[in-house]
């Protein structure tokens, strides 16, 4: 959530910064700002809005003085926690004003400092003065309370005071080829260019200008000035981070001639789920290699437990991979919501192992579910899209996706492959179990047909967004399936309400009786996913229930399927296969129909209102 750029080198800070937010603007889009060191003061310029209002109110950058002779700045796009999207609360947040203008030092930060009322009433005893609703002001505050003329140790002292997560980068203005970034919590990645040193929140803010970086680990502060980077402990102790390579191309993170990034991310969906399979099935074994789990068959037969935990679309992935590991390898498997498995004093053990599964491998509350089920003594490991991400670092042991880079905030090809993968792993430990060969051969050659039949669906993308014509009226929808296919409900019903605003709710089919059937009228229409499959005669019977209160019906179904396509007002047809091919398949056809959806409704897809791209605040 929000995001942070920062500069110091050779050229001009202030276009890069800019072009640095519009990559992140994903993060968060409510207000954005830049602090930039020039002409011997910090020159601070904020909007509310979009970076494109920011940029309109700076100017032309290119011929100003100011900003051609800026090396050093920091910038921030926000995504609001503390305080409205107002001017004032957009970062950075300068503190120690002095005249004629201009902070002594000013700050951008991400997370949440959690004590920050105690702090700000002793700051505000000594007479500071603070301009915004912010708690982030604040720790601007205490570091230029600390600050006499080692940046460094400021805010090391600073941080050592504070309760919560951060992401920051901070400038002084009598320190002016200076930049200090640290973190605790909230990602910080520090991109090694020739002659110049770009810091971010996430590495696609980085990879036009280089494709080396180091990423800090907690409470790691680094002291960057020509060139040279320090890290050191809060404790001042110097420590050394790897450099690793970002492998993201940098067309990966453009729109690449799409309209919106959400469409295009759907459409690389069969390239993305072939990237997250290749070289992960042996079909000659009939099962899957993934060394990245660190586990032997042995070892996979004396696990008693898969448990999964994570957040929205991830989690809702994770249901899909809960059902195939009951289904394929007989094992207890079980979802949790991370953020409840944190909290309520979960049951682990040395016999579960834990799988977090993540897009950005920085989500907060999947975070601390990791943390709470490595101290209860659970074989941990990762599902994560993003390379280096703190999930992915921290659980030490798991699976990158290879989905490359989704910048859409609504989540589409992380659904697909985490899916895909989910699979993978329900084979593996099925074969180490109960599977015969022939059995996983079979799955294998179904899961390593994914992409073909992702196409198939992509095909129908025209007459899928004619049928969203029909849906643009609607304010409330139900979304009903069973099996695998109930996930696919959920995922289905996130993704309408997420960026066309329409209030949709999944339920398994039989649900509905049980309360929500009370609701169905001829403005309630009704997607049910009626794949072939068990259950599938059922959920035609509940079909037949809500035409039967005049709710339309458009039906996810199975080429070919006259018994479905009868039922319903409108189809949308994907490949026939079986159940746990389809929850893939028909996330894709549901995708499409949420895209269109929210096109003709004038939404603004790829950054839905009140939304942000990683949510590493509670
Ligand atoms: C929905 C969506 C969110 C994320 C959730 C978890 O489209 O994007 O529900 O899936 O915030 O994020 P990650 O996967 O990054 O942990």
């Amino acid at each position: 959530m929000c995001g942070i750029v920062a500069y110091s080198g050779t050229k001009s800070a202030t276009p890069i910064l800019l072009n640095g937010l519009r990559k992140l603007e994903y993060r968060g889009y409510d207000s954005a700002g830049i602090a930039i060191h020039s002409d011997n003061t910090i020159h601070i310029y904020k909007e509310e809005g979009k970076v494109a209002n920011l940029i309109d109110s700076i100017g032309d950058y290119e011929n100003d003085a100011v900003h051609q002779q800026c090396h050093v700045g920091i910038a921030h796009t926000r995504w609001a926690t503390h305080g409205p999207p107002t001017k004032e609360n957009a970062h950075p947040h300068g503190a120690g004003f002095v005249e004629p203008g201009g902070s002594r030092i000013a700050l951008v930060h991400n997370g949440i400092i959690e004590n920050y009322r105690a702090l700000k009433a002793r700051l505000e005893a000594e007479g500071k003065v603070f301009l915004s609703d912010t708690d982030s002001e604040v720790l601007s505050h205490l570091i230029e309370f600390y600050y006499t003329d080692d940046l460094a140790k400021a805010i090391s002292t600073a941080l050592k005071e504070v309760q919560g997560t951060f992401g920051i980068a901070c400038i002084a203005k009598d320190q002016p080829d200076m930049l200090v970034v640290a973190r605790r919590g909230s990602p910080i990645v520090i991109g090694l260019g020739e002659d110049q040193t770009i810091v971010a929140s996430d590495a696609s803010a980085i990879i036009s200008h280089t494709r080396q970086a180091v990423y800090l680990d907690d409470n790691d502060v680094a002291i960057i000035r020509g060139g040279k980077i320090d890290i050191k402990t809060l404790d001042a102790k110097p420590v050394q981070r790897d450099t690793a390579d970002i492998d993201w191309s940098e067309g990966a993170a453009e729109k690449g001639g799409y309209e919106h990034y959400m469409l295009k991310e759907i459409f690389e969906q069969p390239t993305a789920i072939r990237n997250s399979i290749r070289g992960r099935i042996d079909l000659d074994r009939g099962t899957s290699v993934l060394a990245g789990l660190g586990l032997d068959s042995r070892e996979i037969v004396d696990l008693q437990r898969l448990l999964i935990v994570g957040c929205g679309t991830s989690m809702n992935a994770g249901l899909v991979g809960e059902y195939a590991i009951e289904d394929f390898a007989g094992m207890l498997s079980e979802v949790e919501q991370a953020a409840e498995f944190r909290y309520r004093n979960p049951i682990v053990g040395s016999k579960d192992i834990v799988l977090a599964i993540s897009q950005s491998g920085e989500t907060a509350d999947t975070l601390a579910a990791v943390r709470e089920a490595q101290e209860k003594g659970a074989l941990v490991a990762g599902l994560v899209n993003v390379v280096g991400s703190t999930i992915a670092r921290e659980t030490g042991r798991g699976i990158y996706l290879h989905a490359g880079p989704e910048i859409s905030v609504a989540s589409t090809k992380a659904f697909t492959c985490q899916v895909s993968v989910l699979l993978l792993i329900a084979l593996k430990f099925a074969r180490s179990r109960r599977l015969s060969r022939e059995q996983g051969i079979k799955i294998a050659e179904e899961i390593n047909s994914l992409p073909e039949l992702v196409e198939r669906v992509l095909e129908q993308n025209d007459a899928i967004a004619k049928i969203a014509e029909d849906f643009v009226k609607f304010d409330n929808m139900f979304y009903i399936g069973r099996g695998y296919l109930f996930p696919v409900a959920l995922e289905g019903a996130l993704k309408i309400k997420e960026i066309s605003y329409i209030h949709a709710e999944a339920y398994h089919a039989a649900e509905l009786k049980h309360g929500p059937i009370a609701l169905l009228e001829e403005s309630m229409p009704v997607v049910a996913l009626l794949n072939a499959g068990p259950g599938m005669e059922k959920t035609l019977g509940n079909v037949e229930e809500c035409r039967a209160r005049k709710s339309p019906v458009l039906g996810v179904i199975s080429e070919g399927d006259e018994d479905a396509r009868a039922a319903c007002d409108w189809v949308i047809e994907v490949p026939q296969s079986s159940q746990f091919i389809a929850t893939v398949t028909s996330t894709v056809a549901l995708q499409l129909f949420s895209y269109h959806v929210a096109r003709l409704r004038g939404c603004p897809i790829d950054q839905p209102r009140n939304l942000a791209k990683s949510v590493t605040v509670e």
